[in-house]
């Protein structure tokens, strides 16, 4: 058993609603024993309640739950950052064309280790995360996770229109594959299964229902896809399926909104889909540098809030212009003020732990530091360079660090990542 010294962060209880009752030890002890959470608390108390355990000190750092990104295309790492699009253009341009090069698994497997490499070395211990059409793509993710035995949430993106013909199945087959995927990945170690309808426009309706039969049959997949992002696409929703009555009724018709779905974006949402979110049970992954960087809009957390709509923090790469989650909360907290609503720091860091854990009913496994859970955790240096050591106090409060590193931050803070009882990335290797 190992014992880890140092000041420890994290939200221990499972209601779903946030409050701030964070749990802080300023001298902790985190406890782990292989692949689980033993114990955490005060670094006195438990090291008496186990005495033999081997204690690894790392005083003045910060251990926290590791973080989960709640939406992320593990294709588009080699196309963030390009210039001038919105969201429609942004695809065409360039996104169809990267995932194209996807039909080589080599190709797959090479970005796959580039992209959990990322994760990793920003903290992020869990991921809901796009593929492409490939269904080979998906596996070369899954297999990637599966040598570090990470919490990895994935599904097949599906089109069956609306896109480069190379880039298109049909109803039949995304059925027939993403059940062959389900059977292969779902709850195969730490791995689950998502639907992974691109978005309303690049499926047929008989490729939703296809979808849709696979939500009913197998009731504990994820769903993944897009929903109210940007007005072009919500108007081009409205003009493939006039007979819907919105955007989220075209996914309600066939049964794609209820528990464990997690619809990005949902900037431009009516009063009835934020209730019917609500109602239903599902989440919405507010991408708040994607949503900067292409223009689409400022999300309504409120609006969330006042509908009892779970929210996760997401990067959103590579319309996301960043893998760190504690830099995508520095946007979300602008993104509010400008709305004249801040989300505070606790609030932010619920939204890439706990919060998220709850959203997707994985609070028993991960999202915090709870005994039993995954021992899946970060160890942070908040005083990493000059500015950051004048800027935080040794002693300083953990929302006033978090809210710090989130505005002066970056990968830099992140000095080691634990996955399943694992040290599978320290920031010294790369000196
Ligand atoms: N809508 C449909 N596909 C995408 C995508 O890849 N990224 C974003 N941000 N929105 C989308
Ligand atoms: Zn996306």
């Amino acid at each position: 058993m190992q014992l880890f010294r140092a000041s420890i962060a994290h939200f221990p209880k499972h209601t779903s609603e946030f409050t701030n009752d964070i749990a802080v030890y300023h001298d902790g002890g985190l406890l782990i024993d292989g692949k689980h959470i033993v114990d955490v608390g005060h670094f006195d108390a438990i090291n008496k309640r186990y005495p033999g355990a081997s204690i690894v000190d790392l005083s003045g750092k910060w251990i926290l739950p590791g973080l989960i990104d709640s939406h992320l295309h593990y294709p588009q790492t080699q196309s963030i950052a390009h210039y001038g699009e919105q969201l429609l253009s942004w695809l065409e341009n360039y996104t169809f064309p990267t995932e194209m090069q996807f039909a080589d698994s080599a190709h797959s497997s090479a970005i796959a280790k580039v992209f959990i490499n990322q994760l990793l070395k920003n903290g992020t211990t869990t991921g809901l995360v796009f593929s492409t059409v490939h269904k080979d793509s998906c596996d070369a993710l899954f297999n990637e996770a599966s040598r570090i035995d990470m919490a990895m949430i994935a599904g097949k993106v599906c089109m069956d229109r609306n896109c480069p013909a190379p880039l298109q199945d049909t109803a039949v087959l995304a059925q027939k594959e993403c059940a062959a995927l389900i059977e292969k990945w779902h709850n195969n170690g730490r791995n689950r299964y998502a639907l992974t309808p691109r978005f309303a426009p690049t499926s047929t309706e008989a490729q939703l229902a296809a979808l849709g039969e696979l939500a009913q049959q197998f009731d504990d997949v994820f769903i993944q896809t897009h929903l109210s992002e940007n007005l072009d696409e919500i108007a081009w929703v409205k003009s493939l399926f006039p007979k819907a009555e919105g955007y989220l009724d075209v996914y309600d018709k066939f049964n794609l909104v209820r528990e464990r779905a997690v619809f990005g974006h949902g900037i431009h949402l009516t009063p009835n889909e934020w209730a019917r979110l609500g109602e239903a049970n599902a989440s919405i992954a507010f991408c708040p540098t994607s949503n900067l960087f292409l223009g689409s809009g400022l999300f309504d957390m409120s609006a969330a809030r006042a509908n009892n709509v779970h929210v996760a923090l997401a990067t959103d790469v590579g319309a996301g212009t960043t893998f760190n989650m504690f830099k995508t909360y520095g946007d979300a907290y602008k993104v509010s003020q400008l709305r004249n609503a801040p989300i505070s720091p606790l609030e932010g860091f619920y939204l890439m732990t706990q919060g998220a854990a709850i959203a997707h009913n994985l609070d028993h496994e991960i999202g915090n530091l709870n005994a039993g859970s995954a021992a899946d955790f970060i160890i942070v240096e908040p005083r990493f360079d000059e500015l950051t050591m004048l800027r935080i106090q040794d002693n300083a409060e953990f929302d006033d660090v978090f809210f710090a590193l989130s505005i002066l931050g970056d990968d830099r803070a992140i000095a080691q990542t634990w996955v399943s009882g694992r040290c599978c990335y320290d920031n010294k290797m790369l000196q």
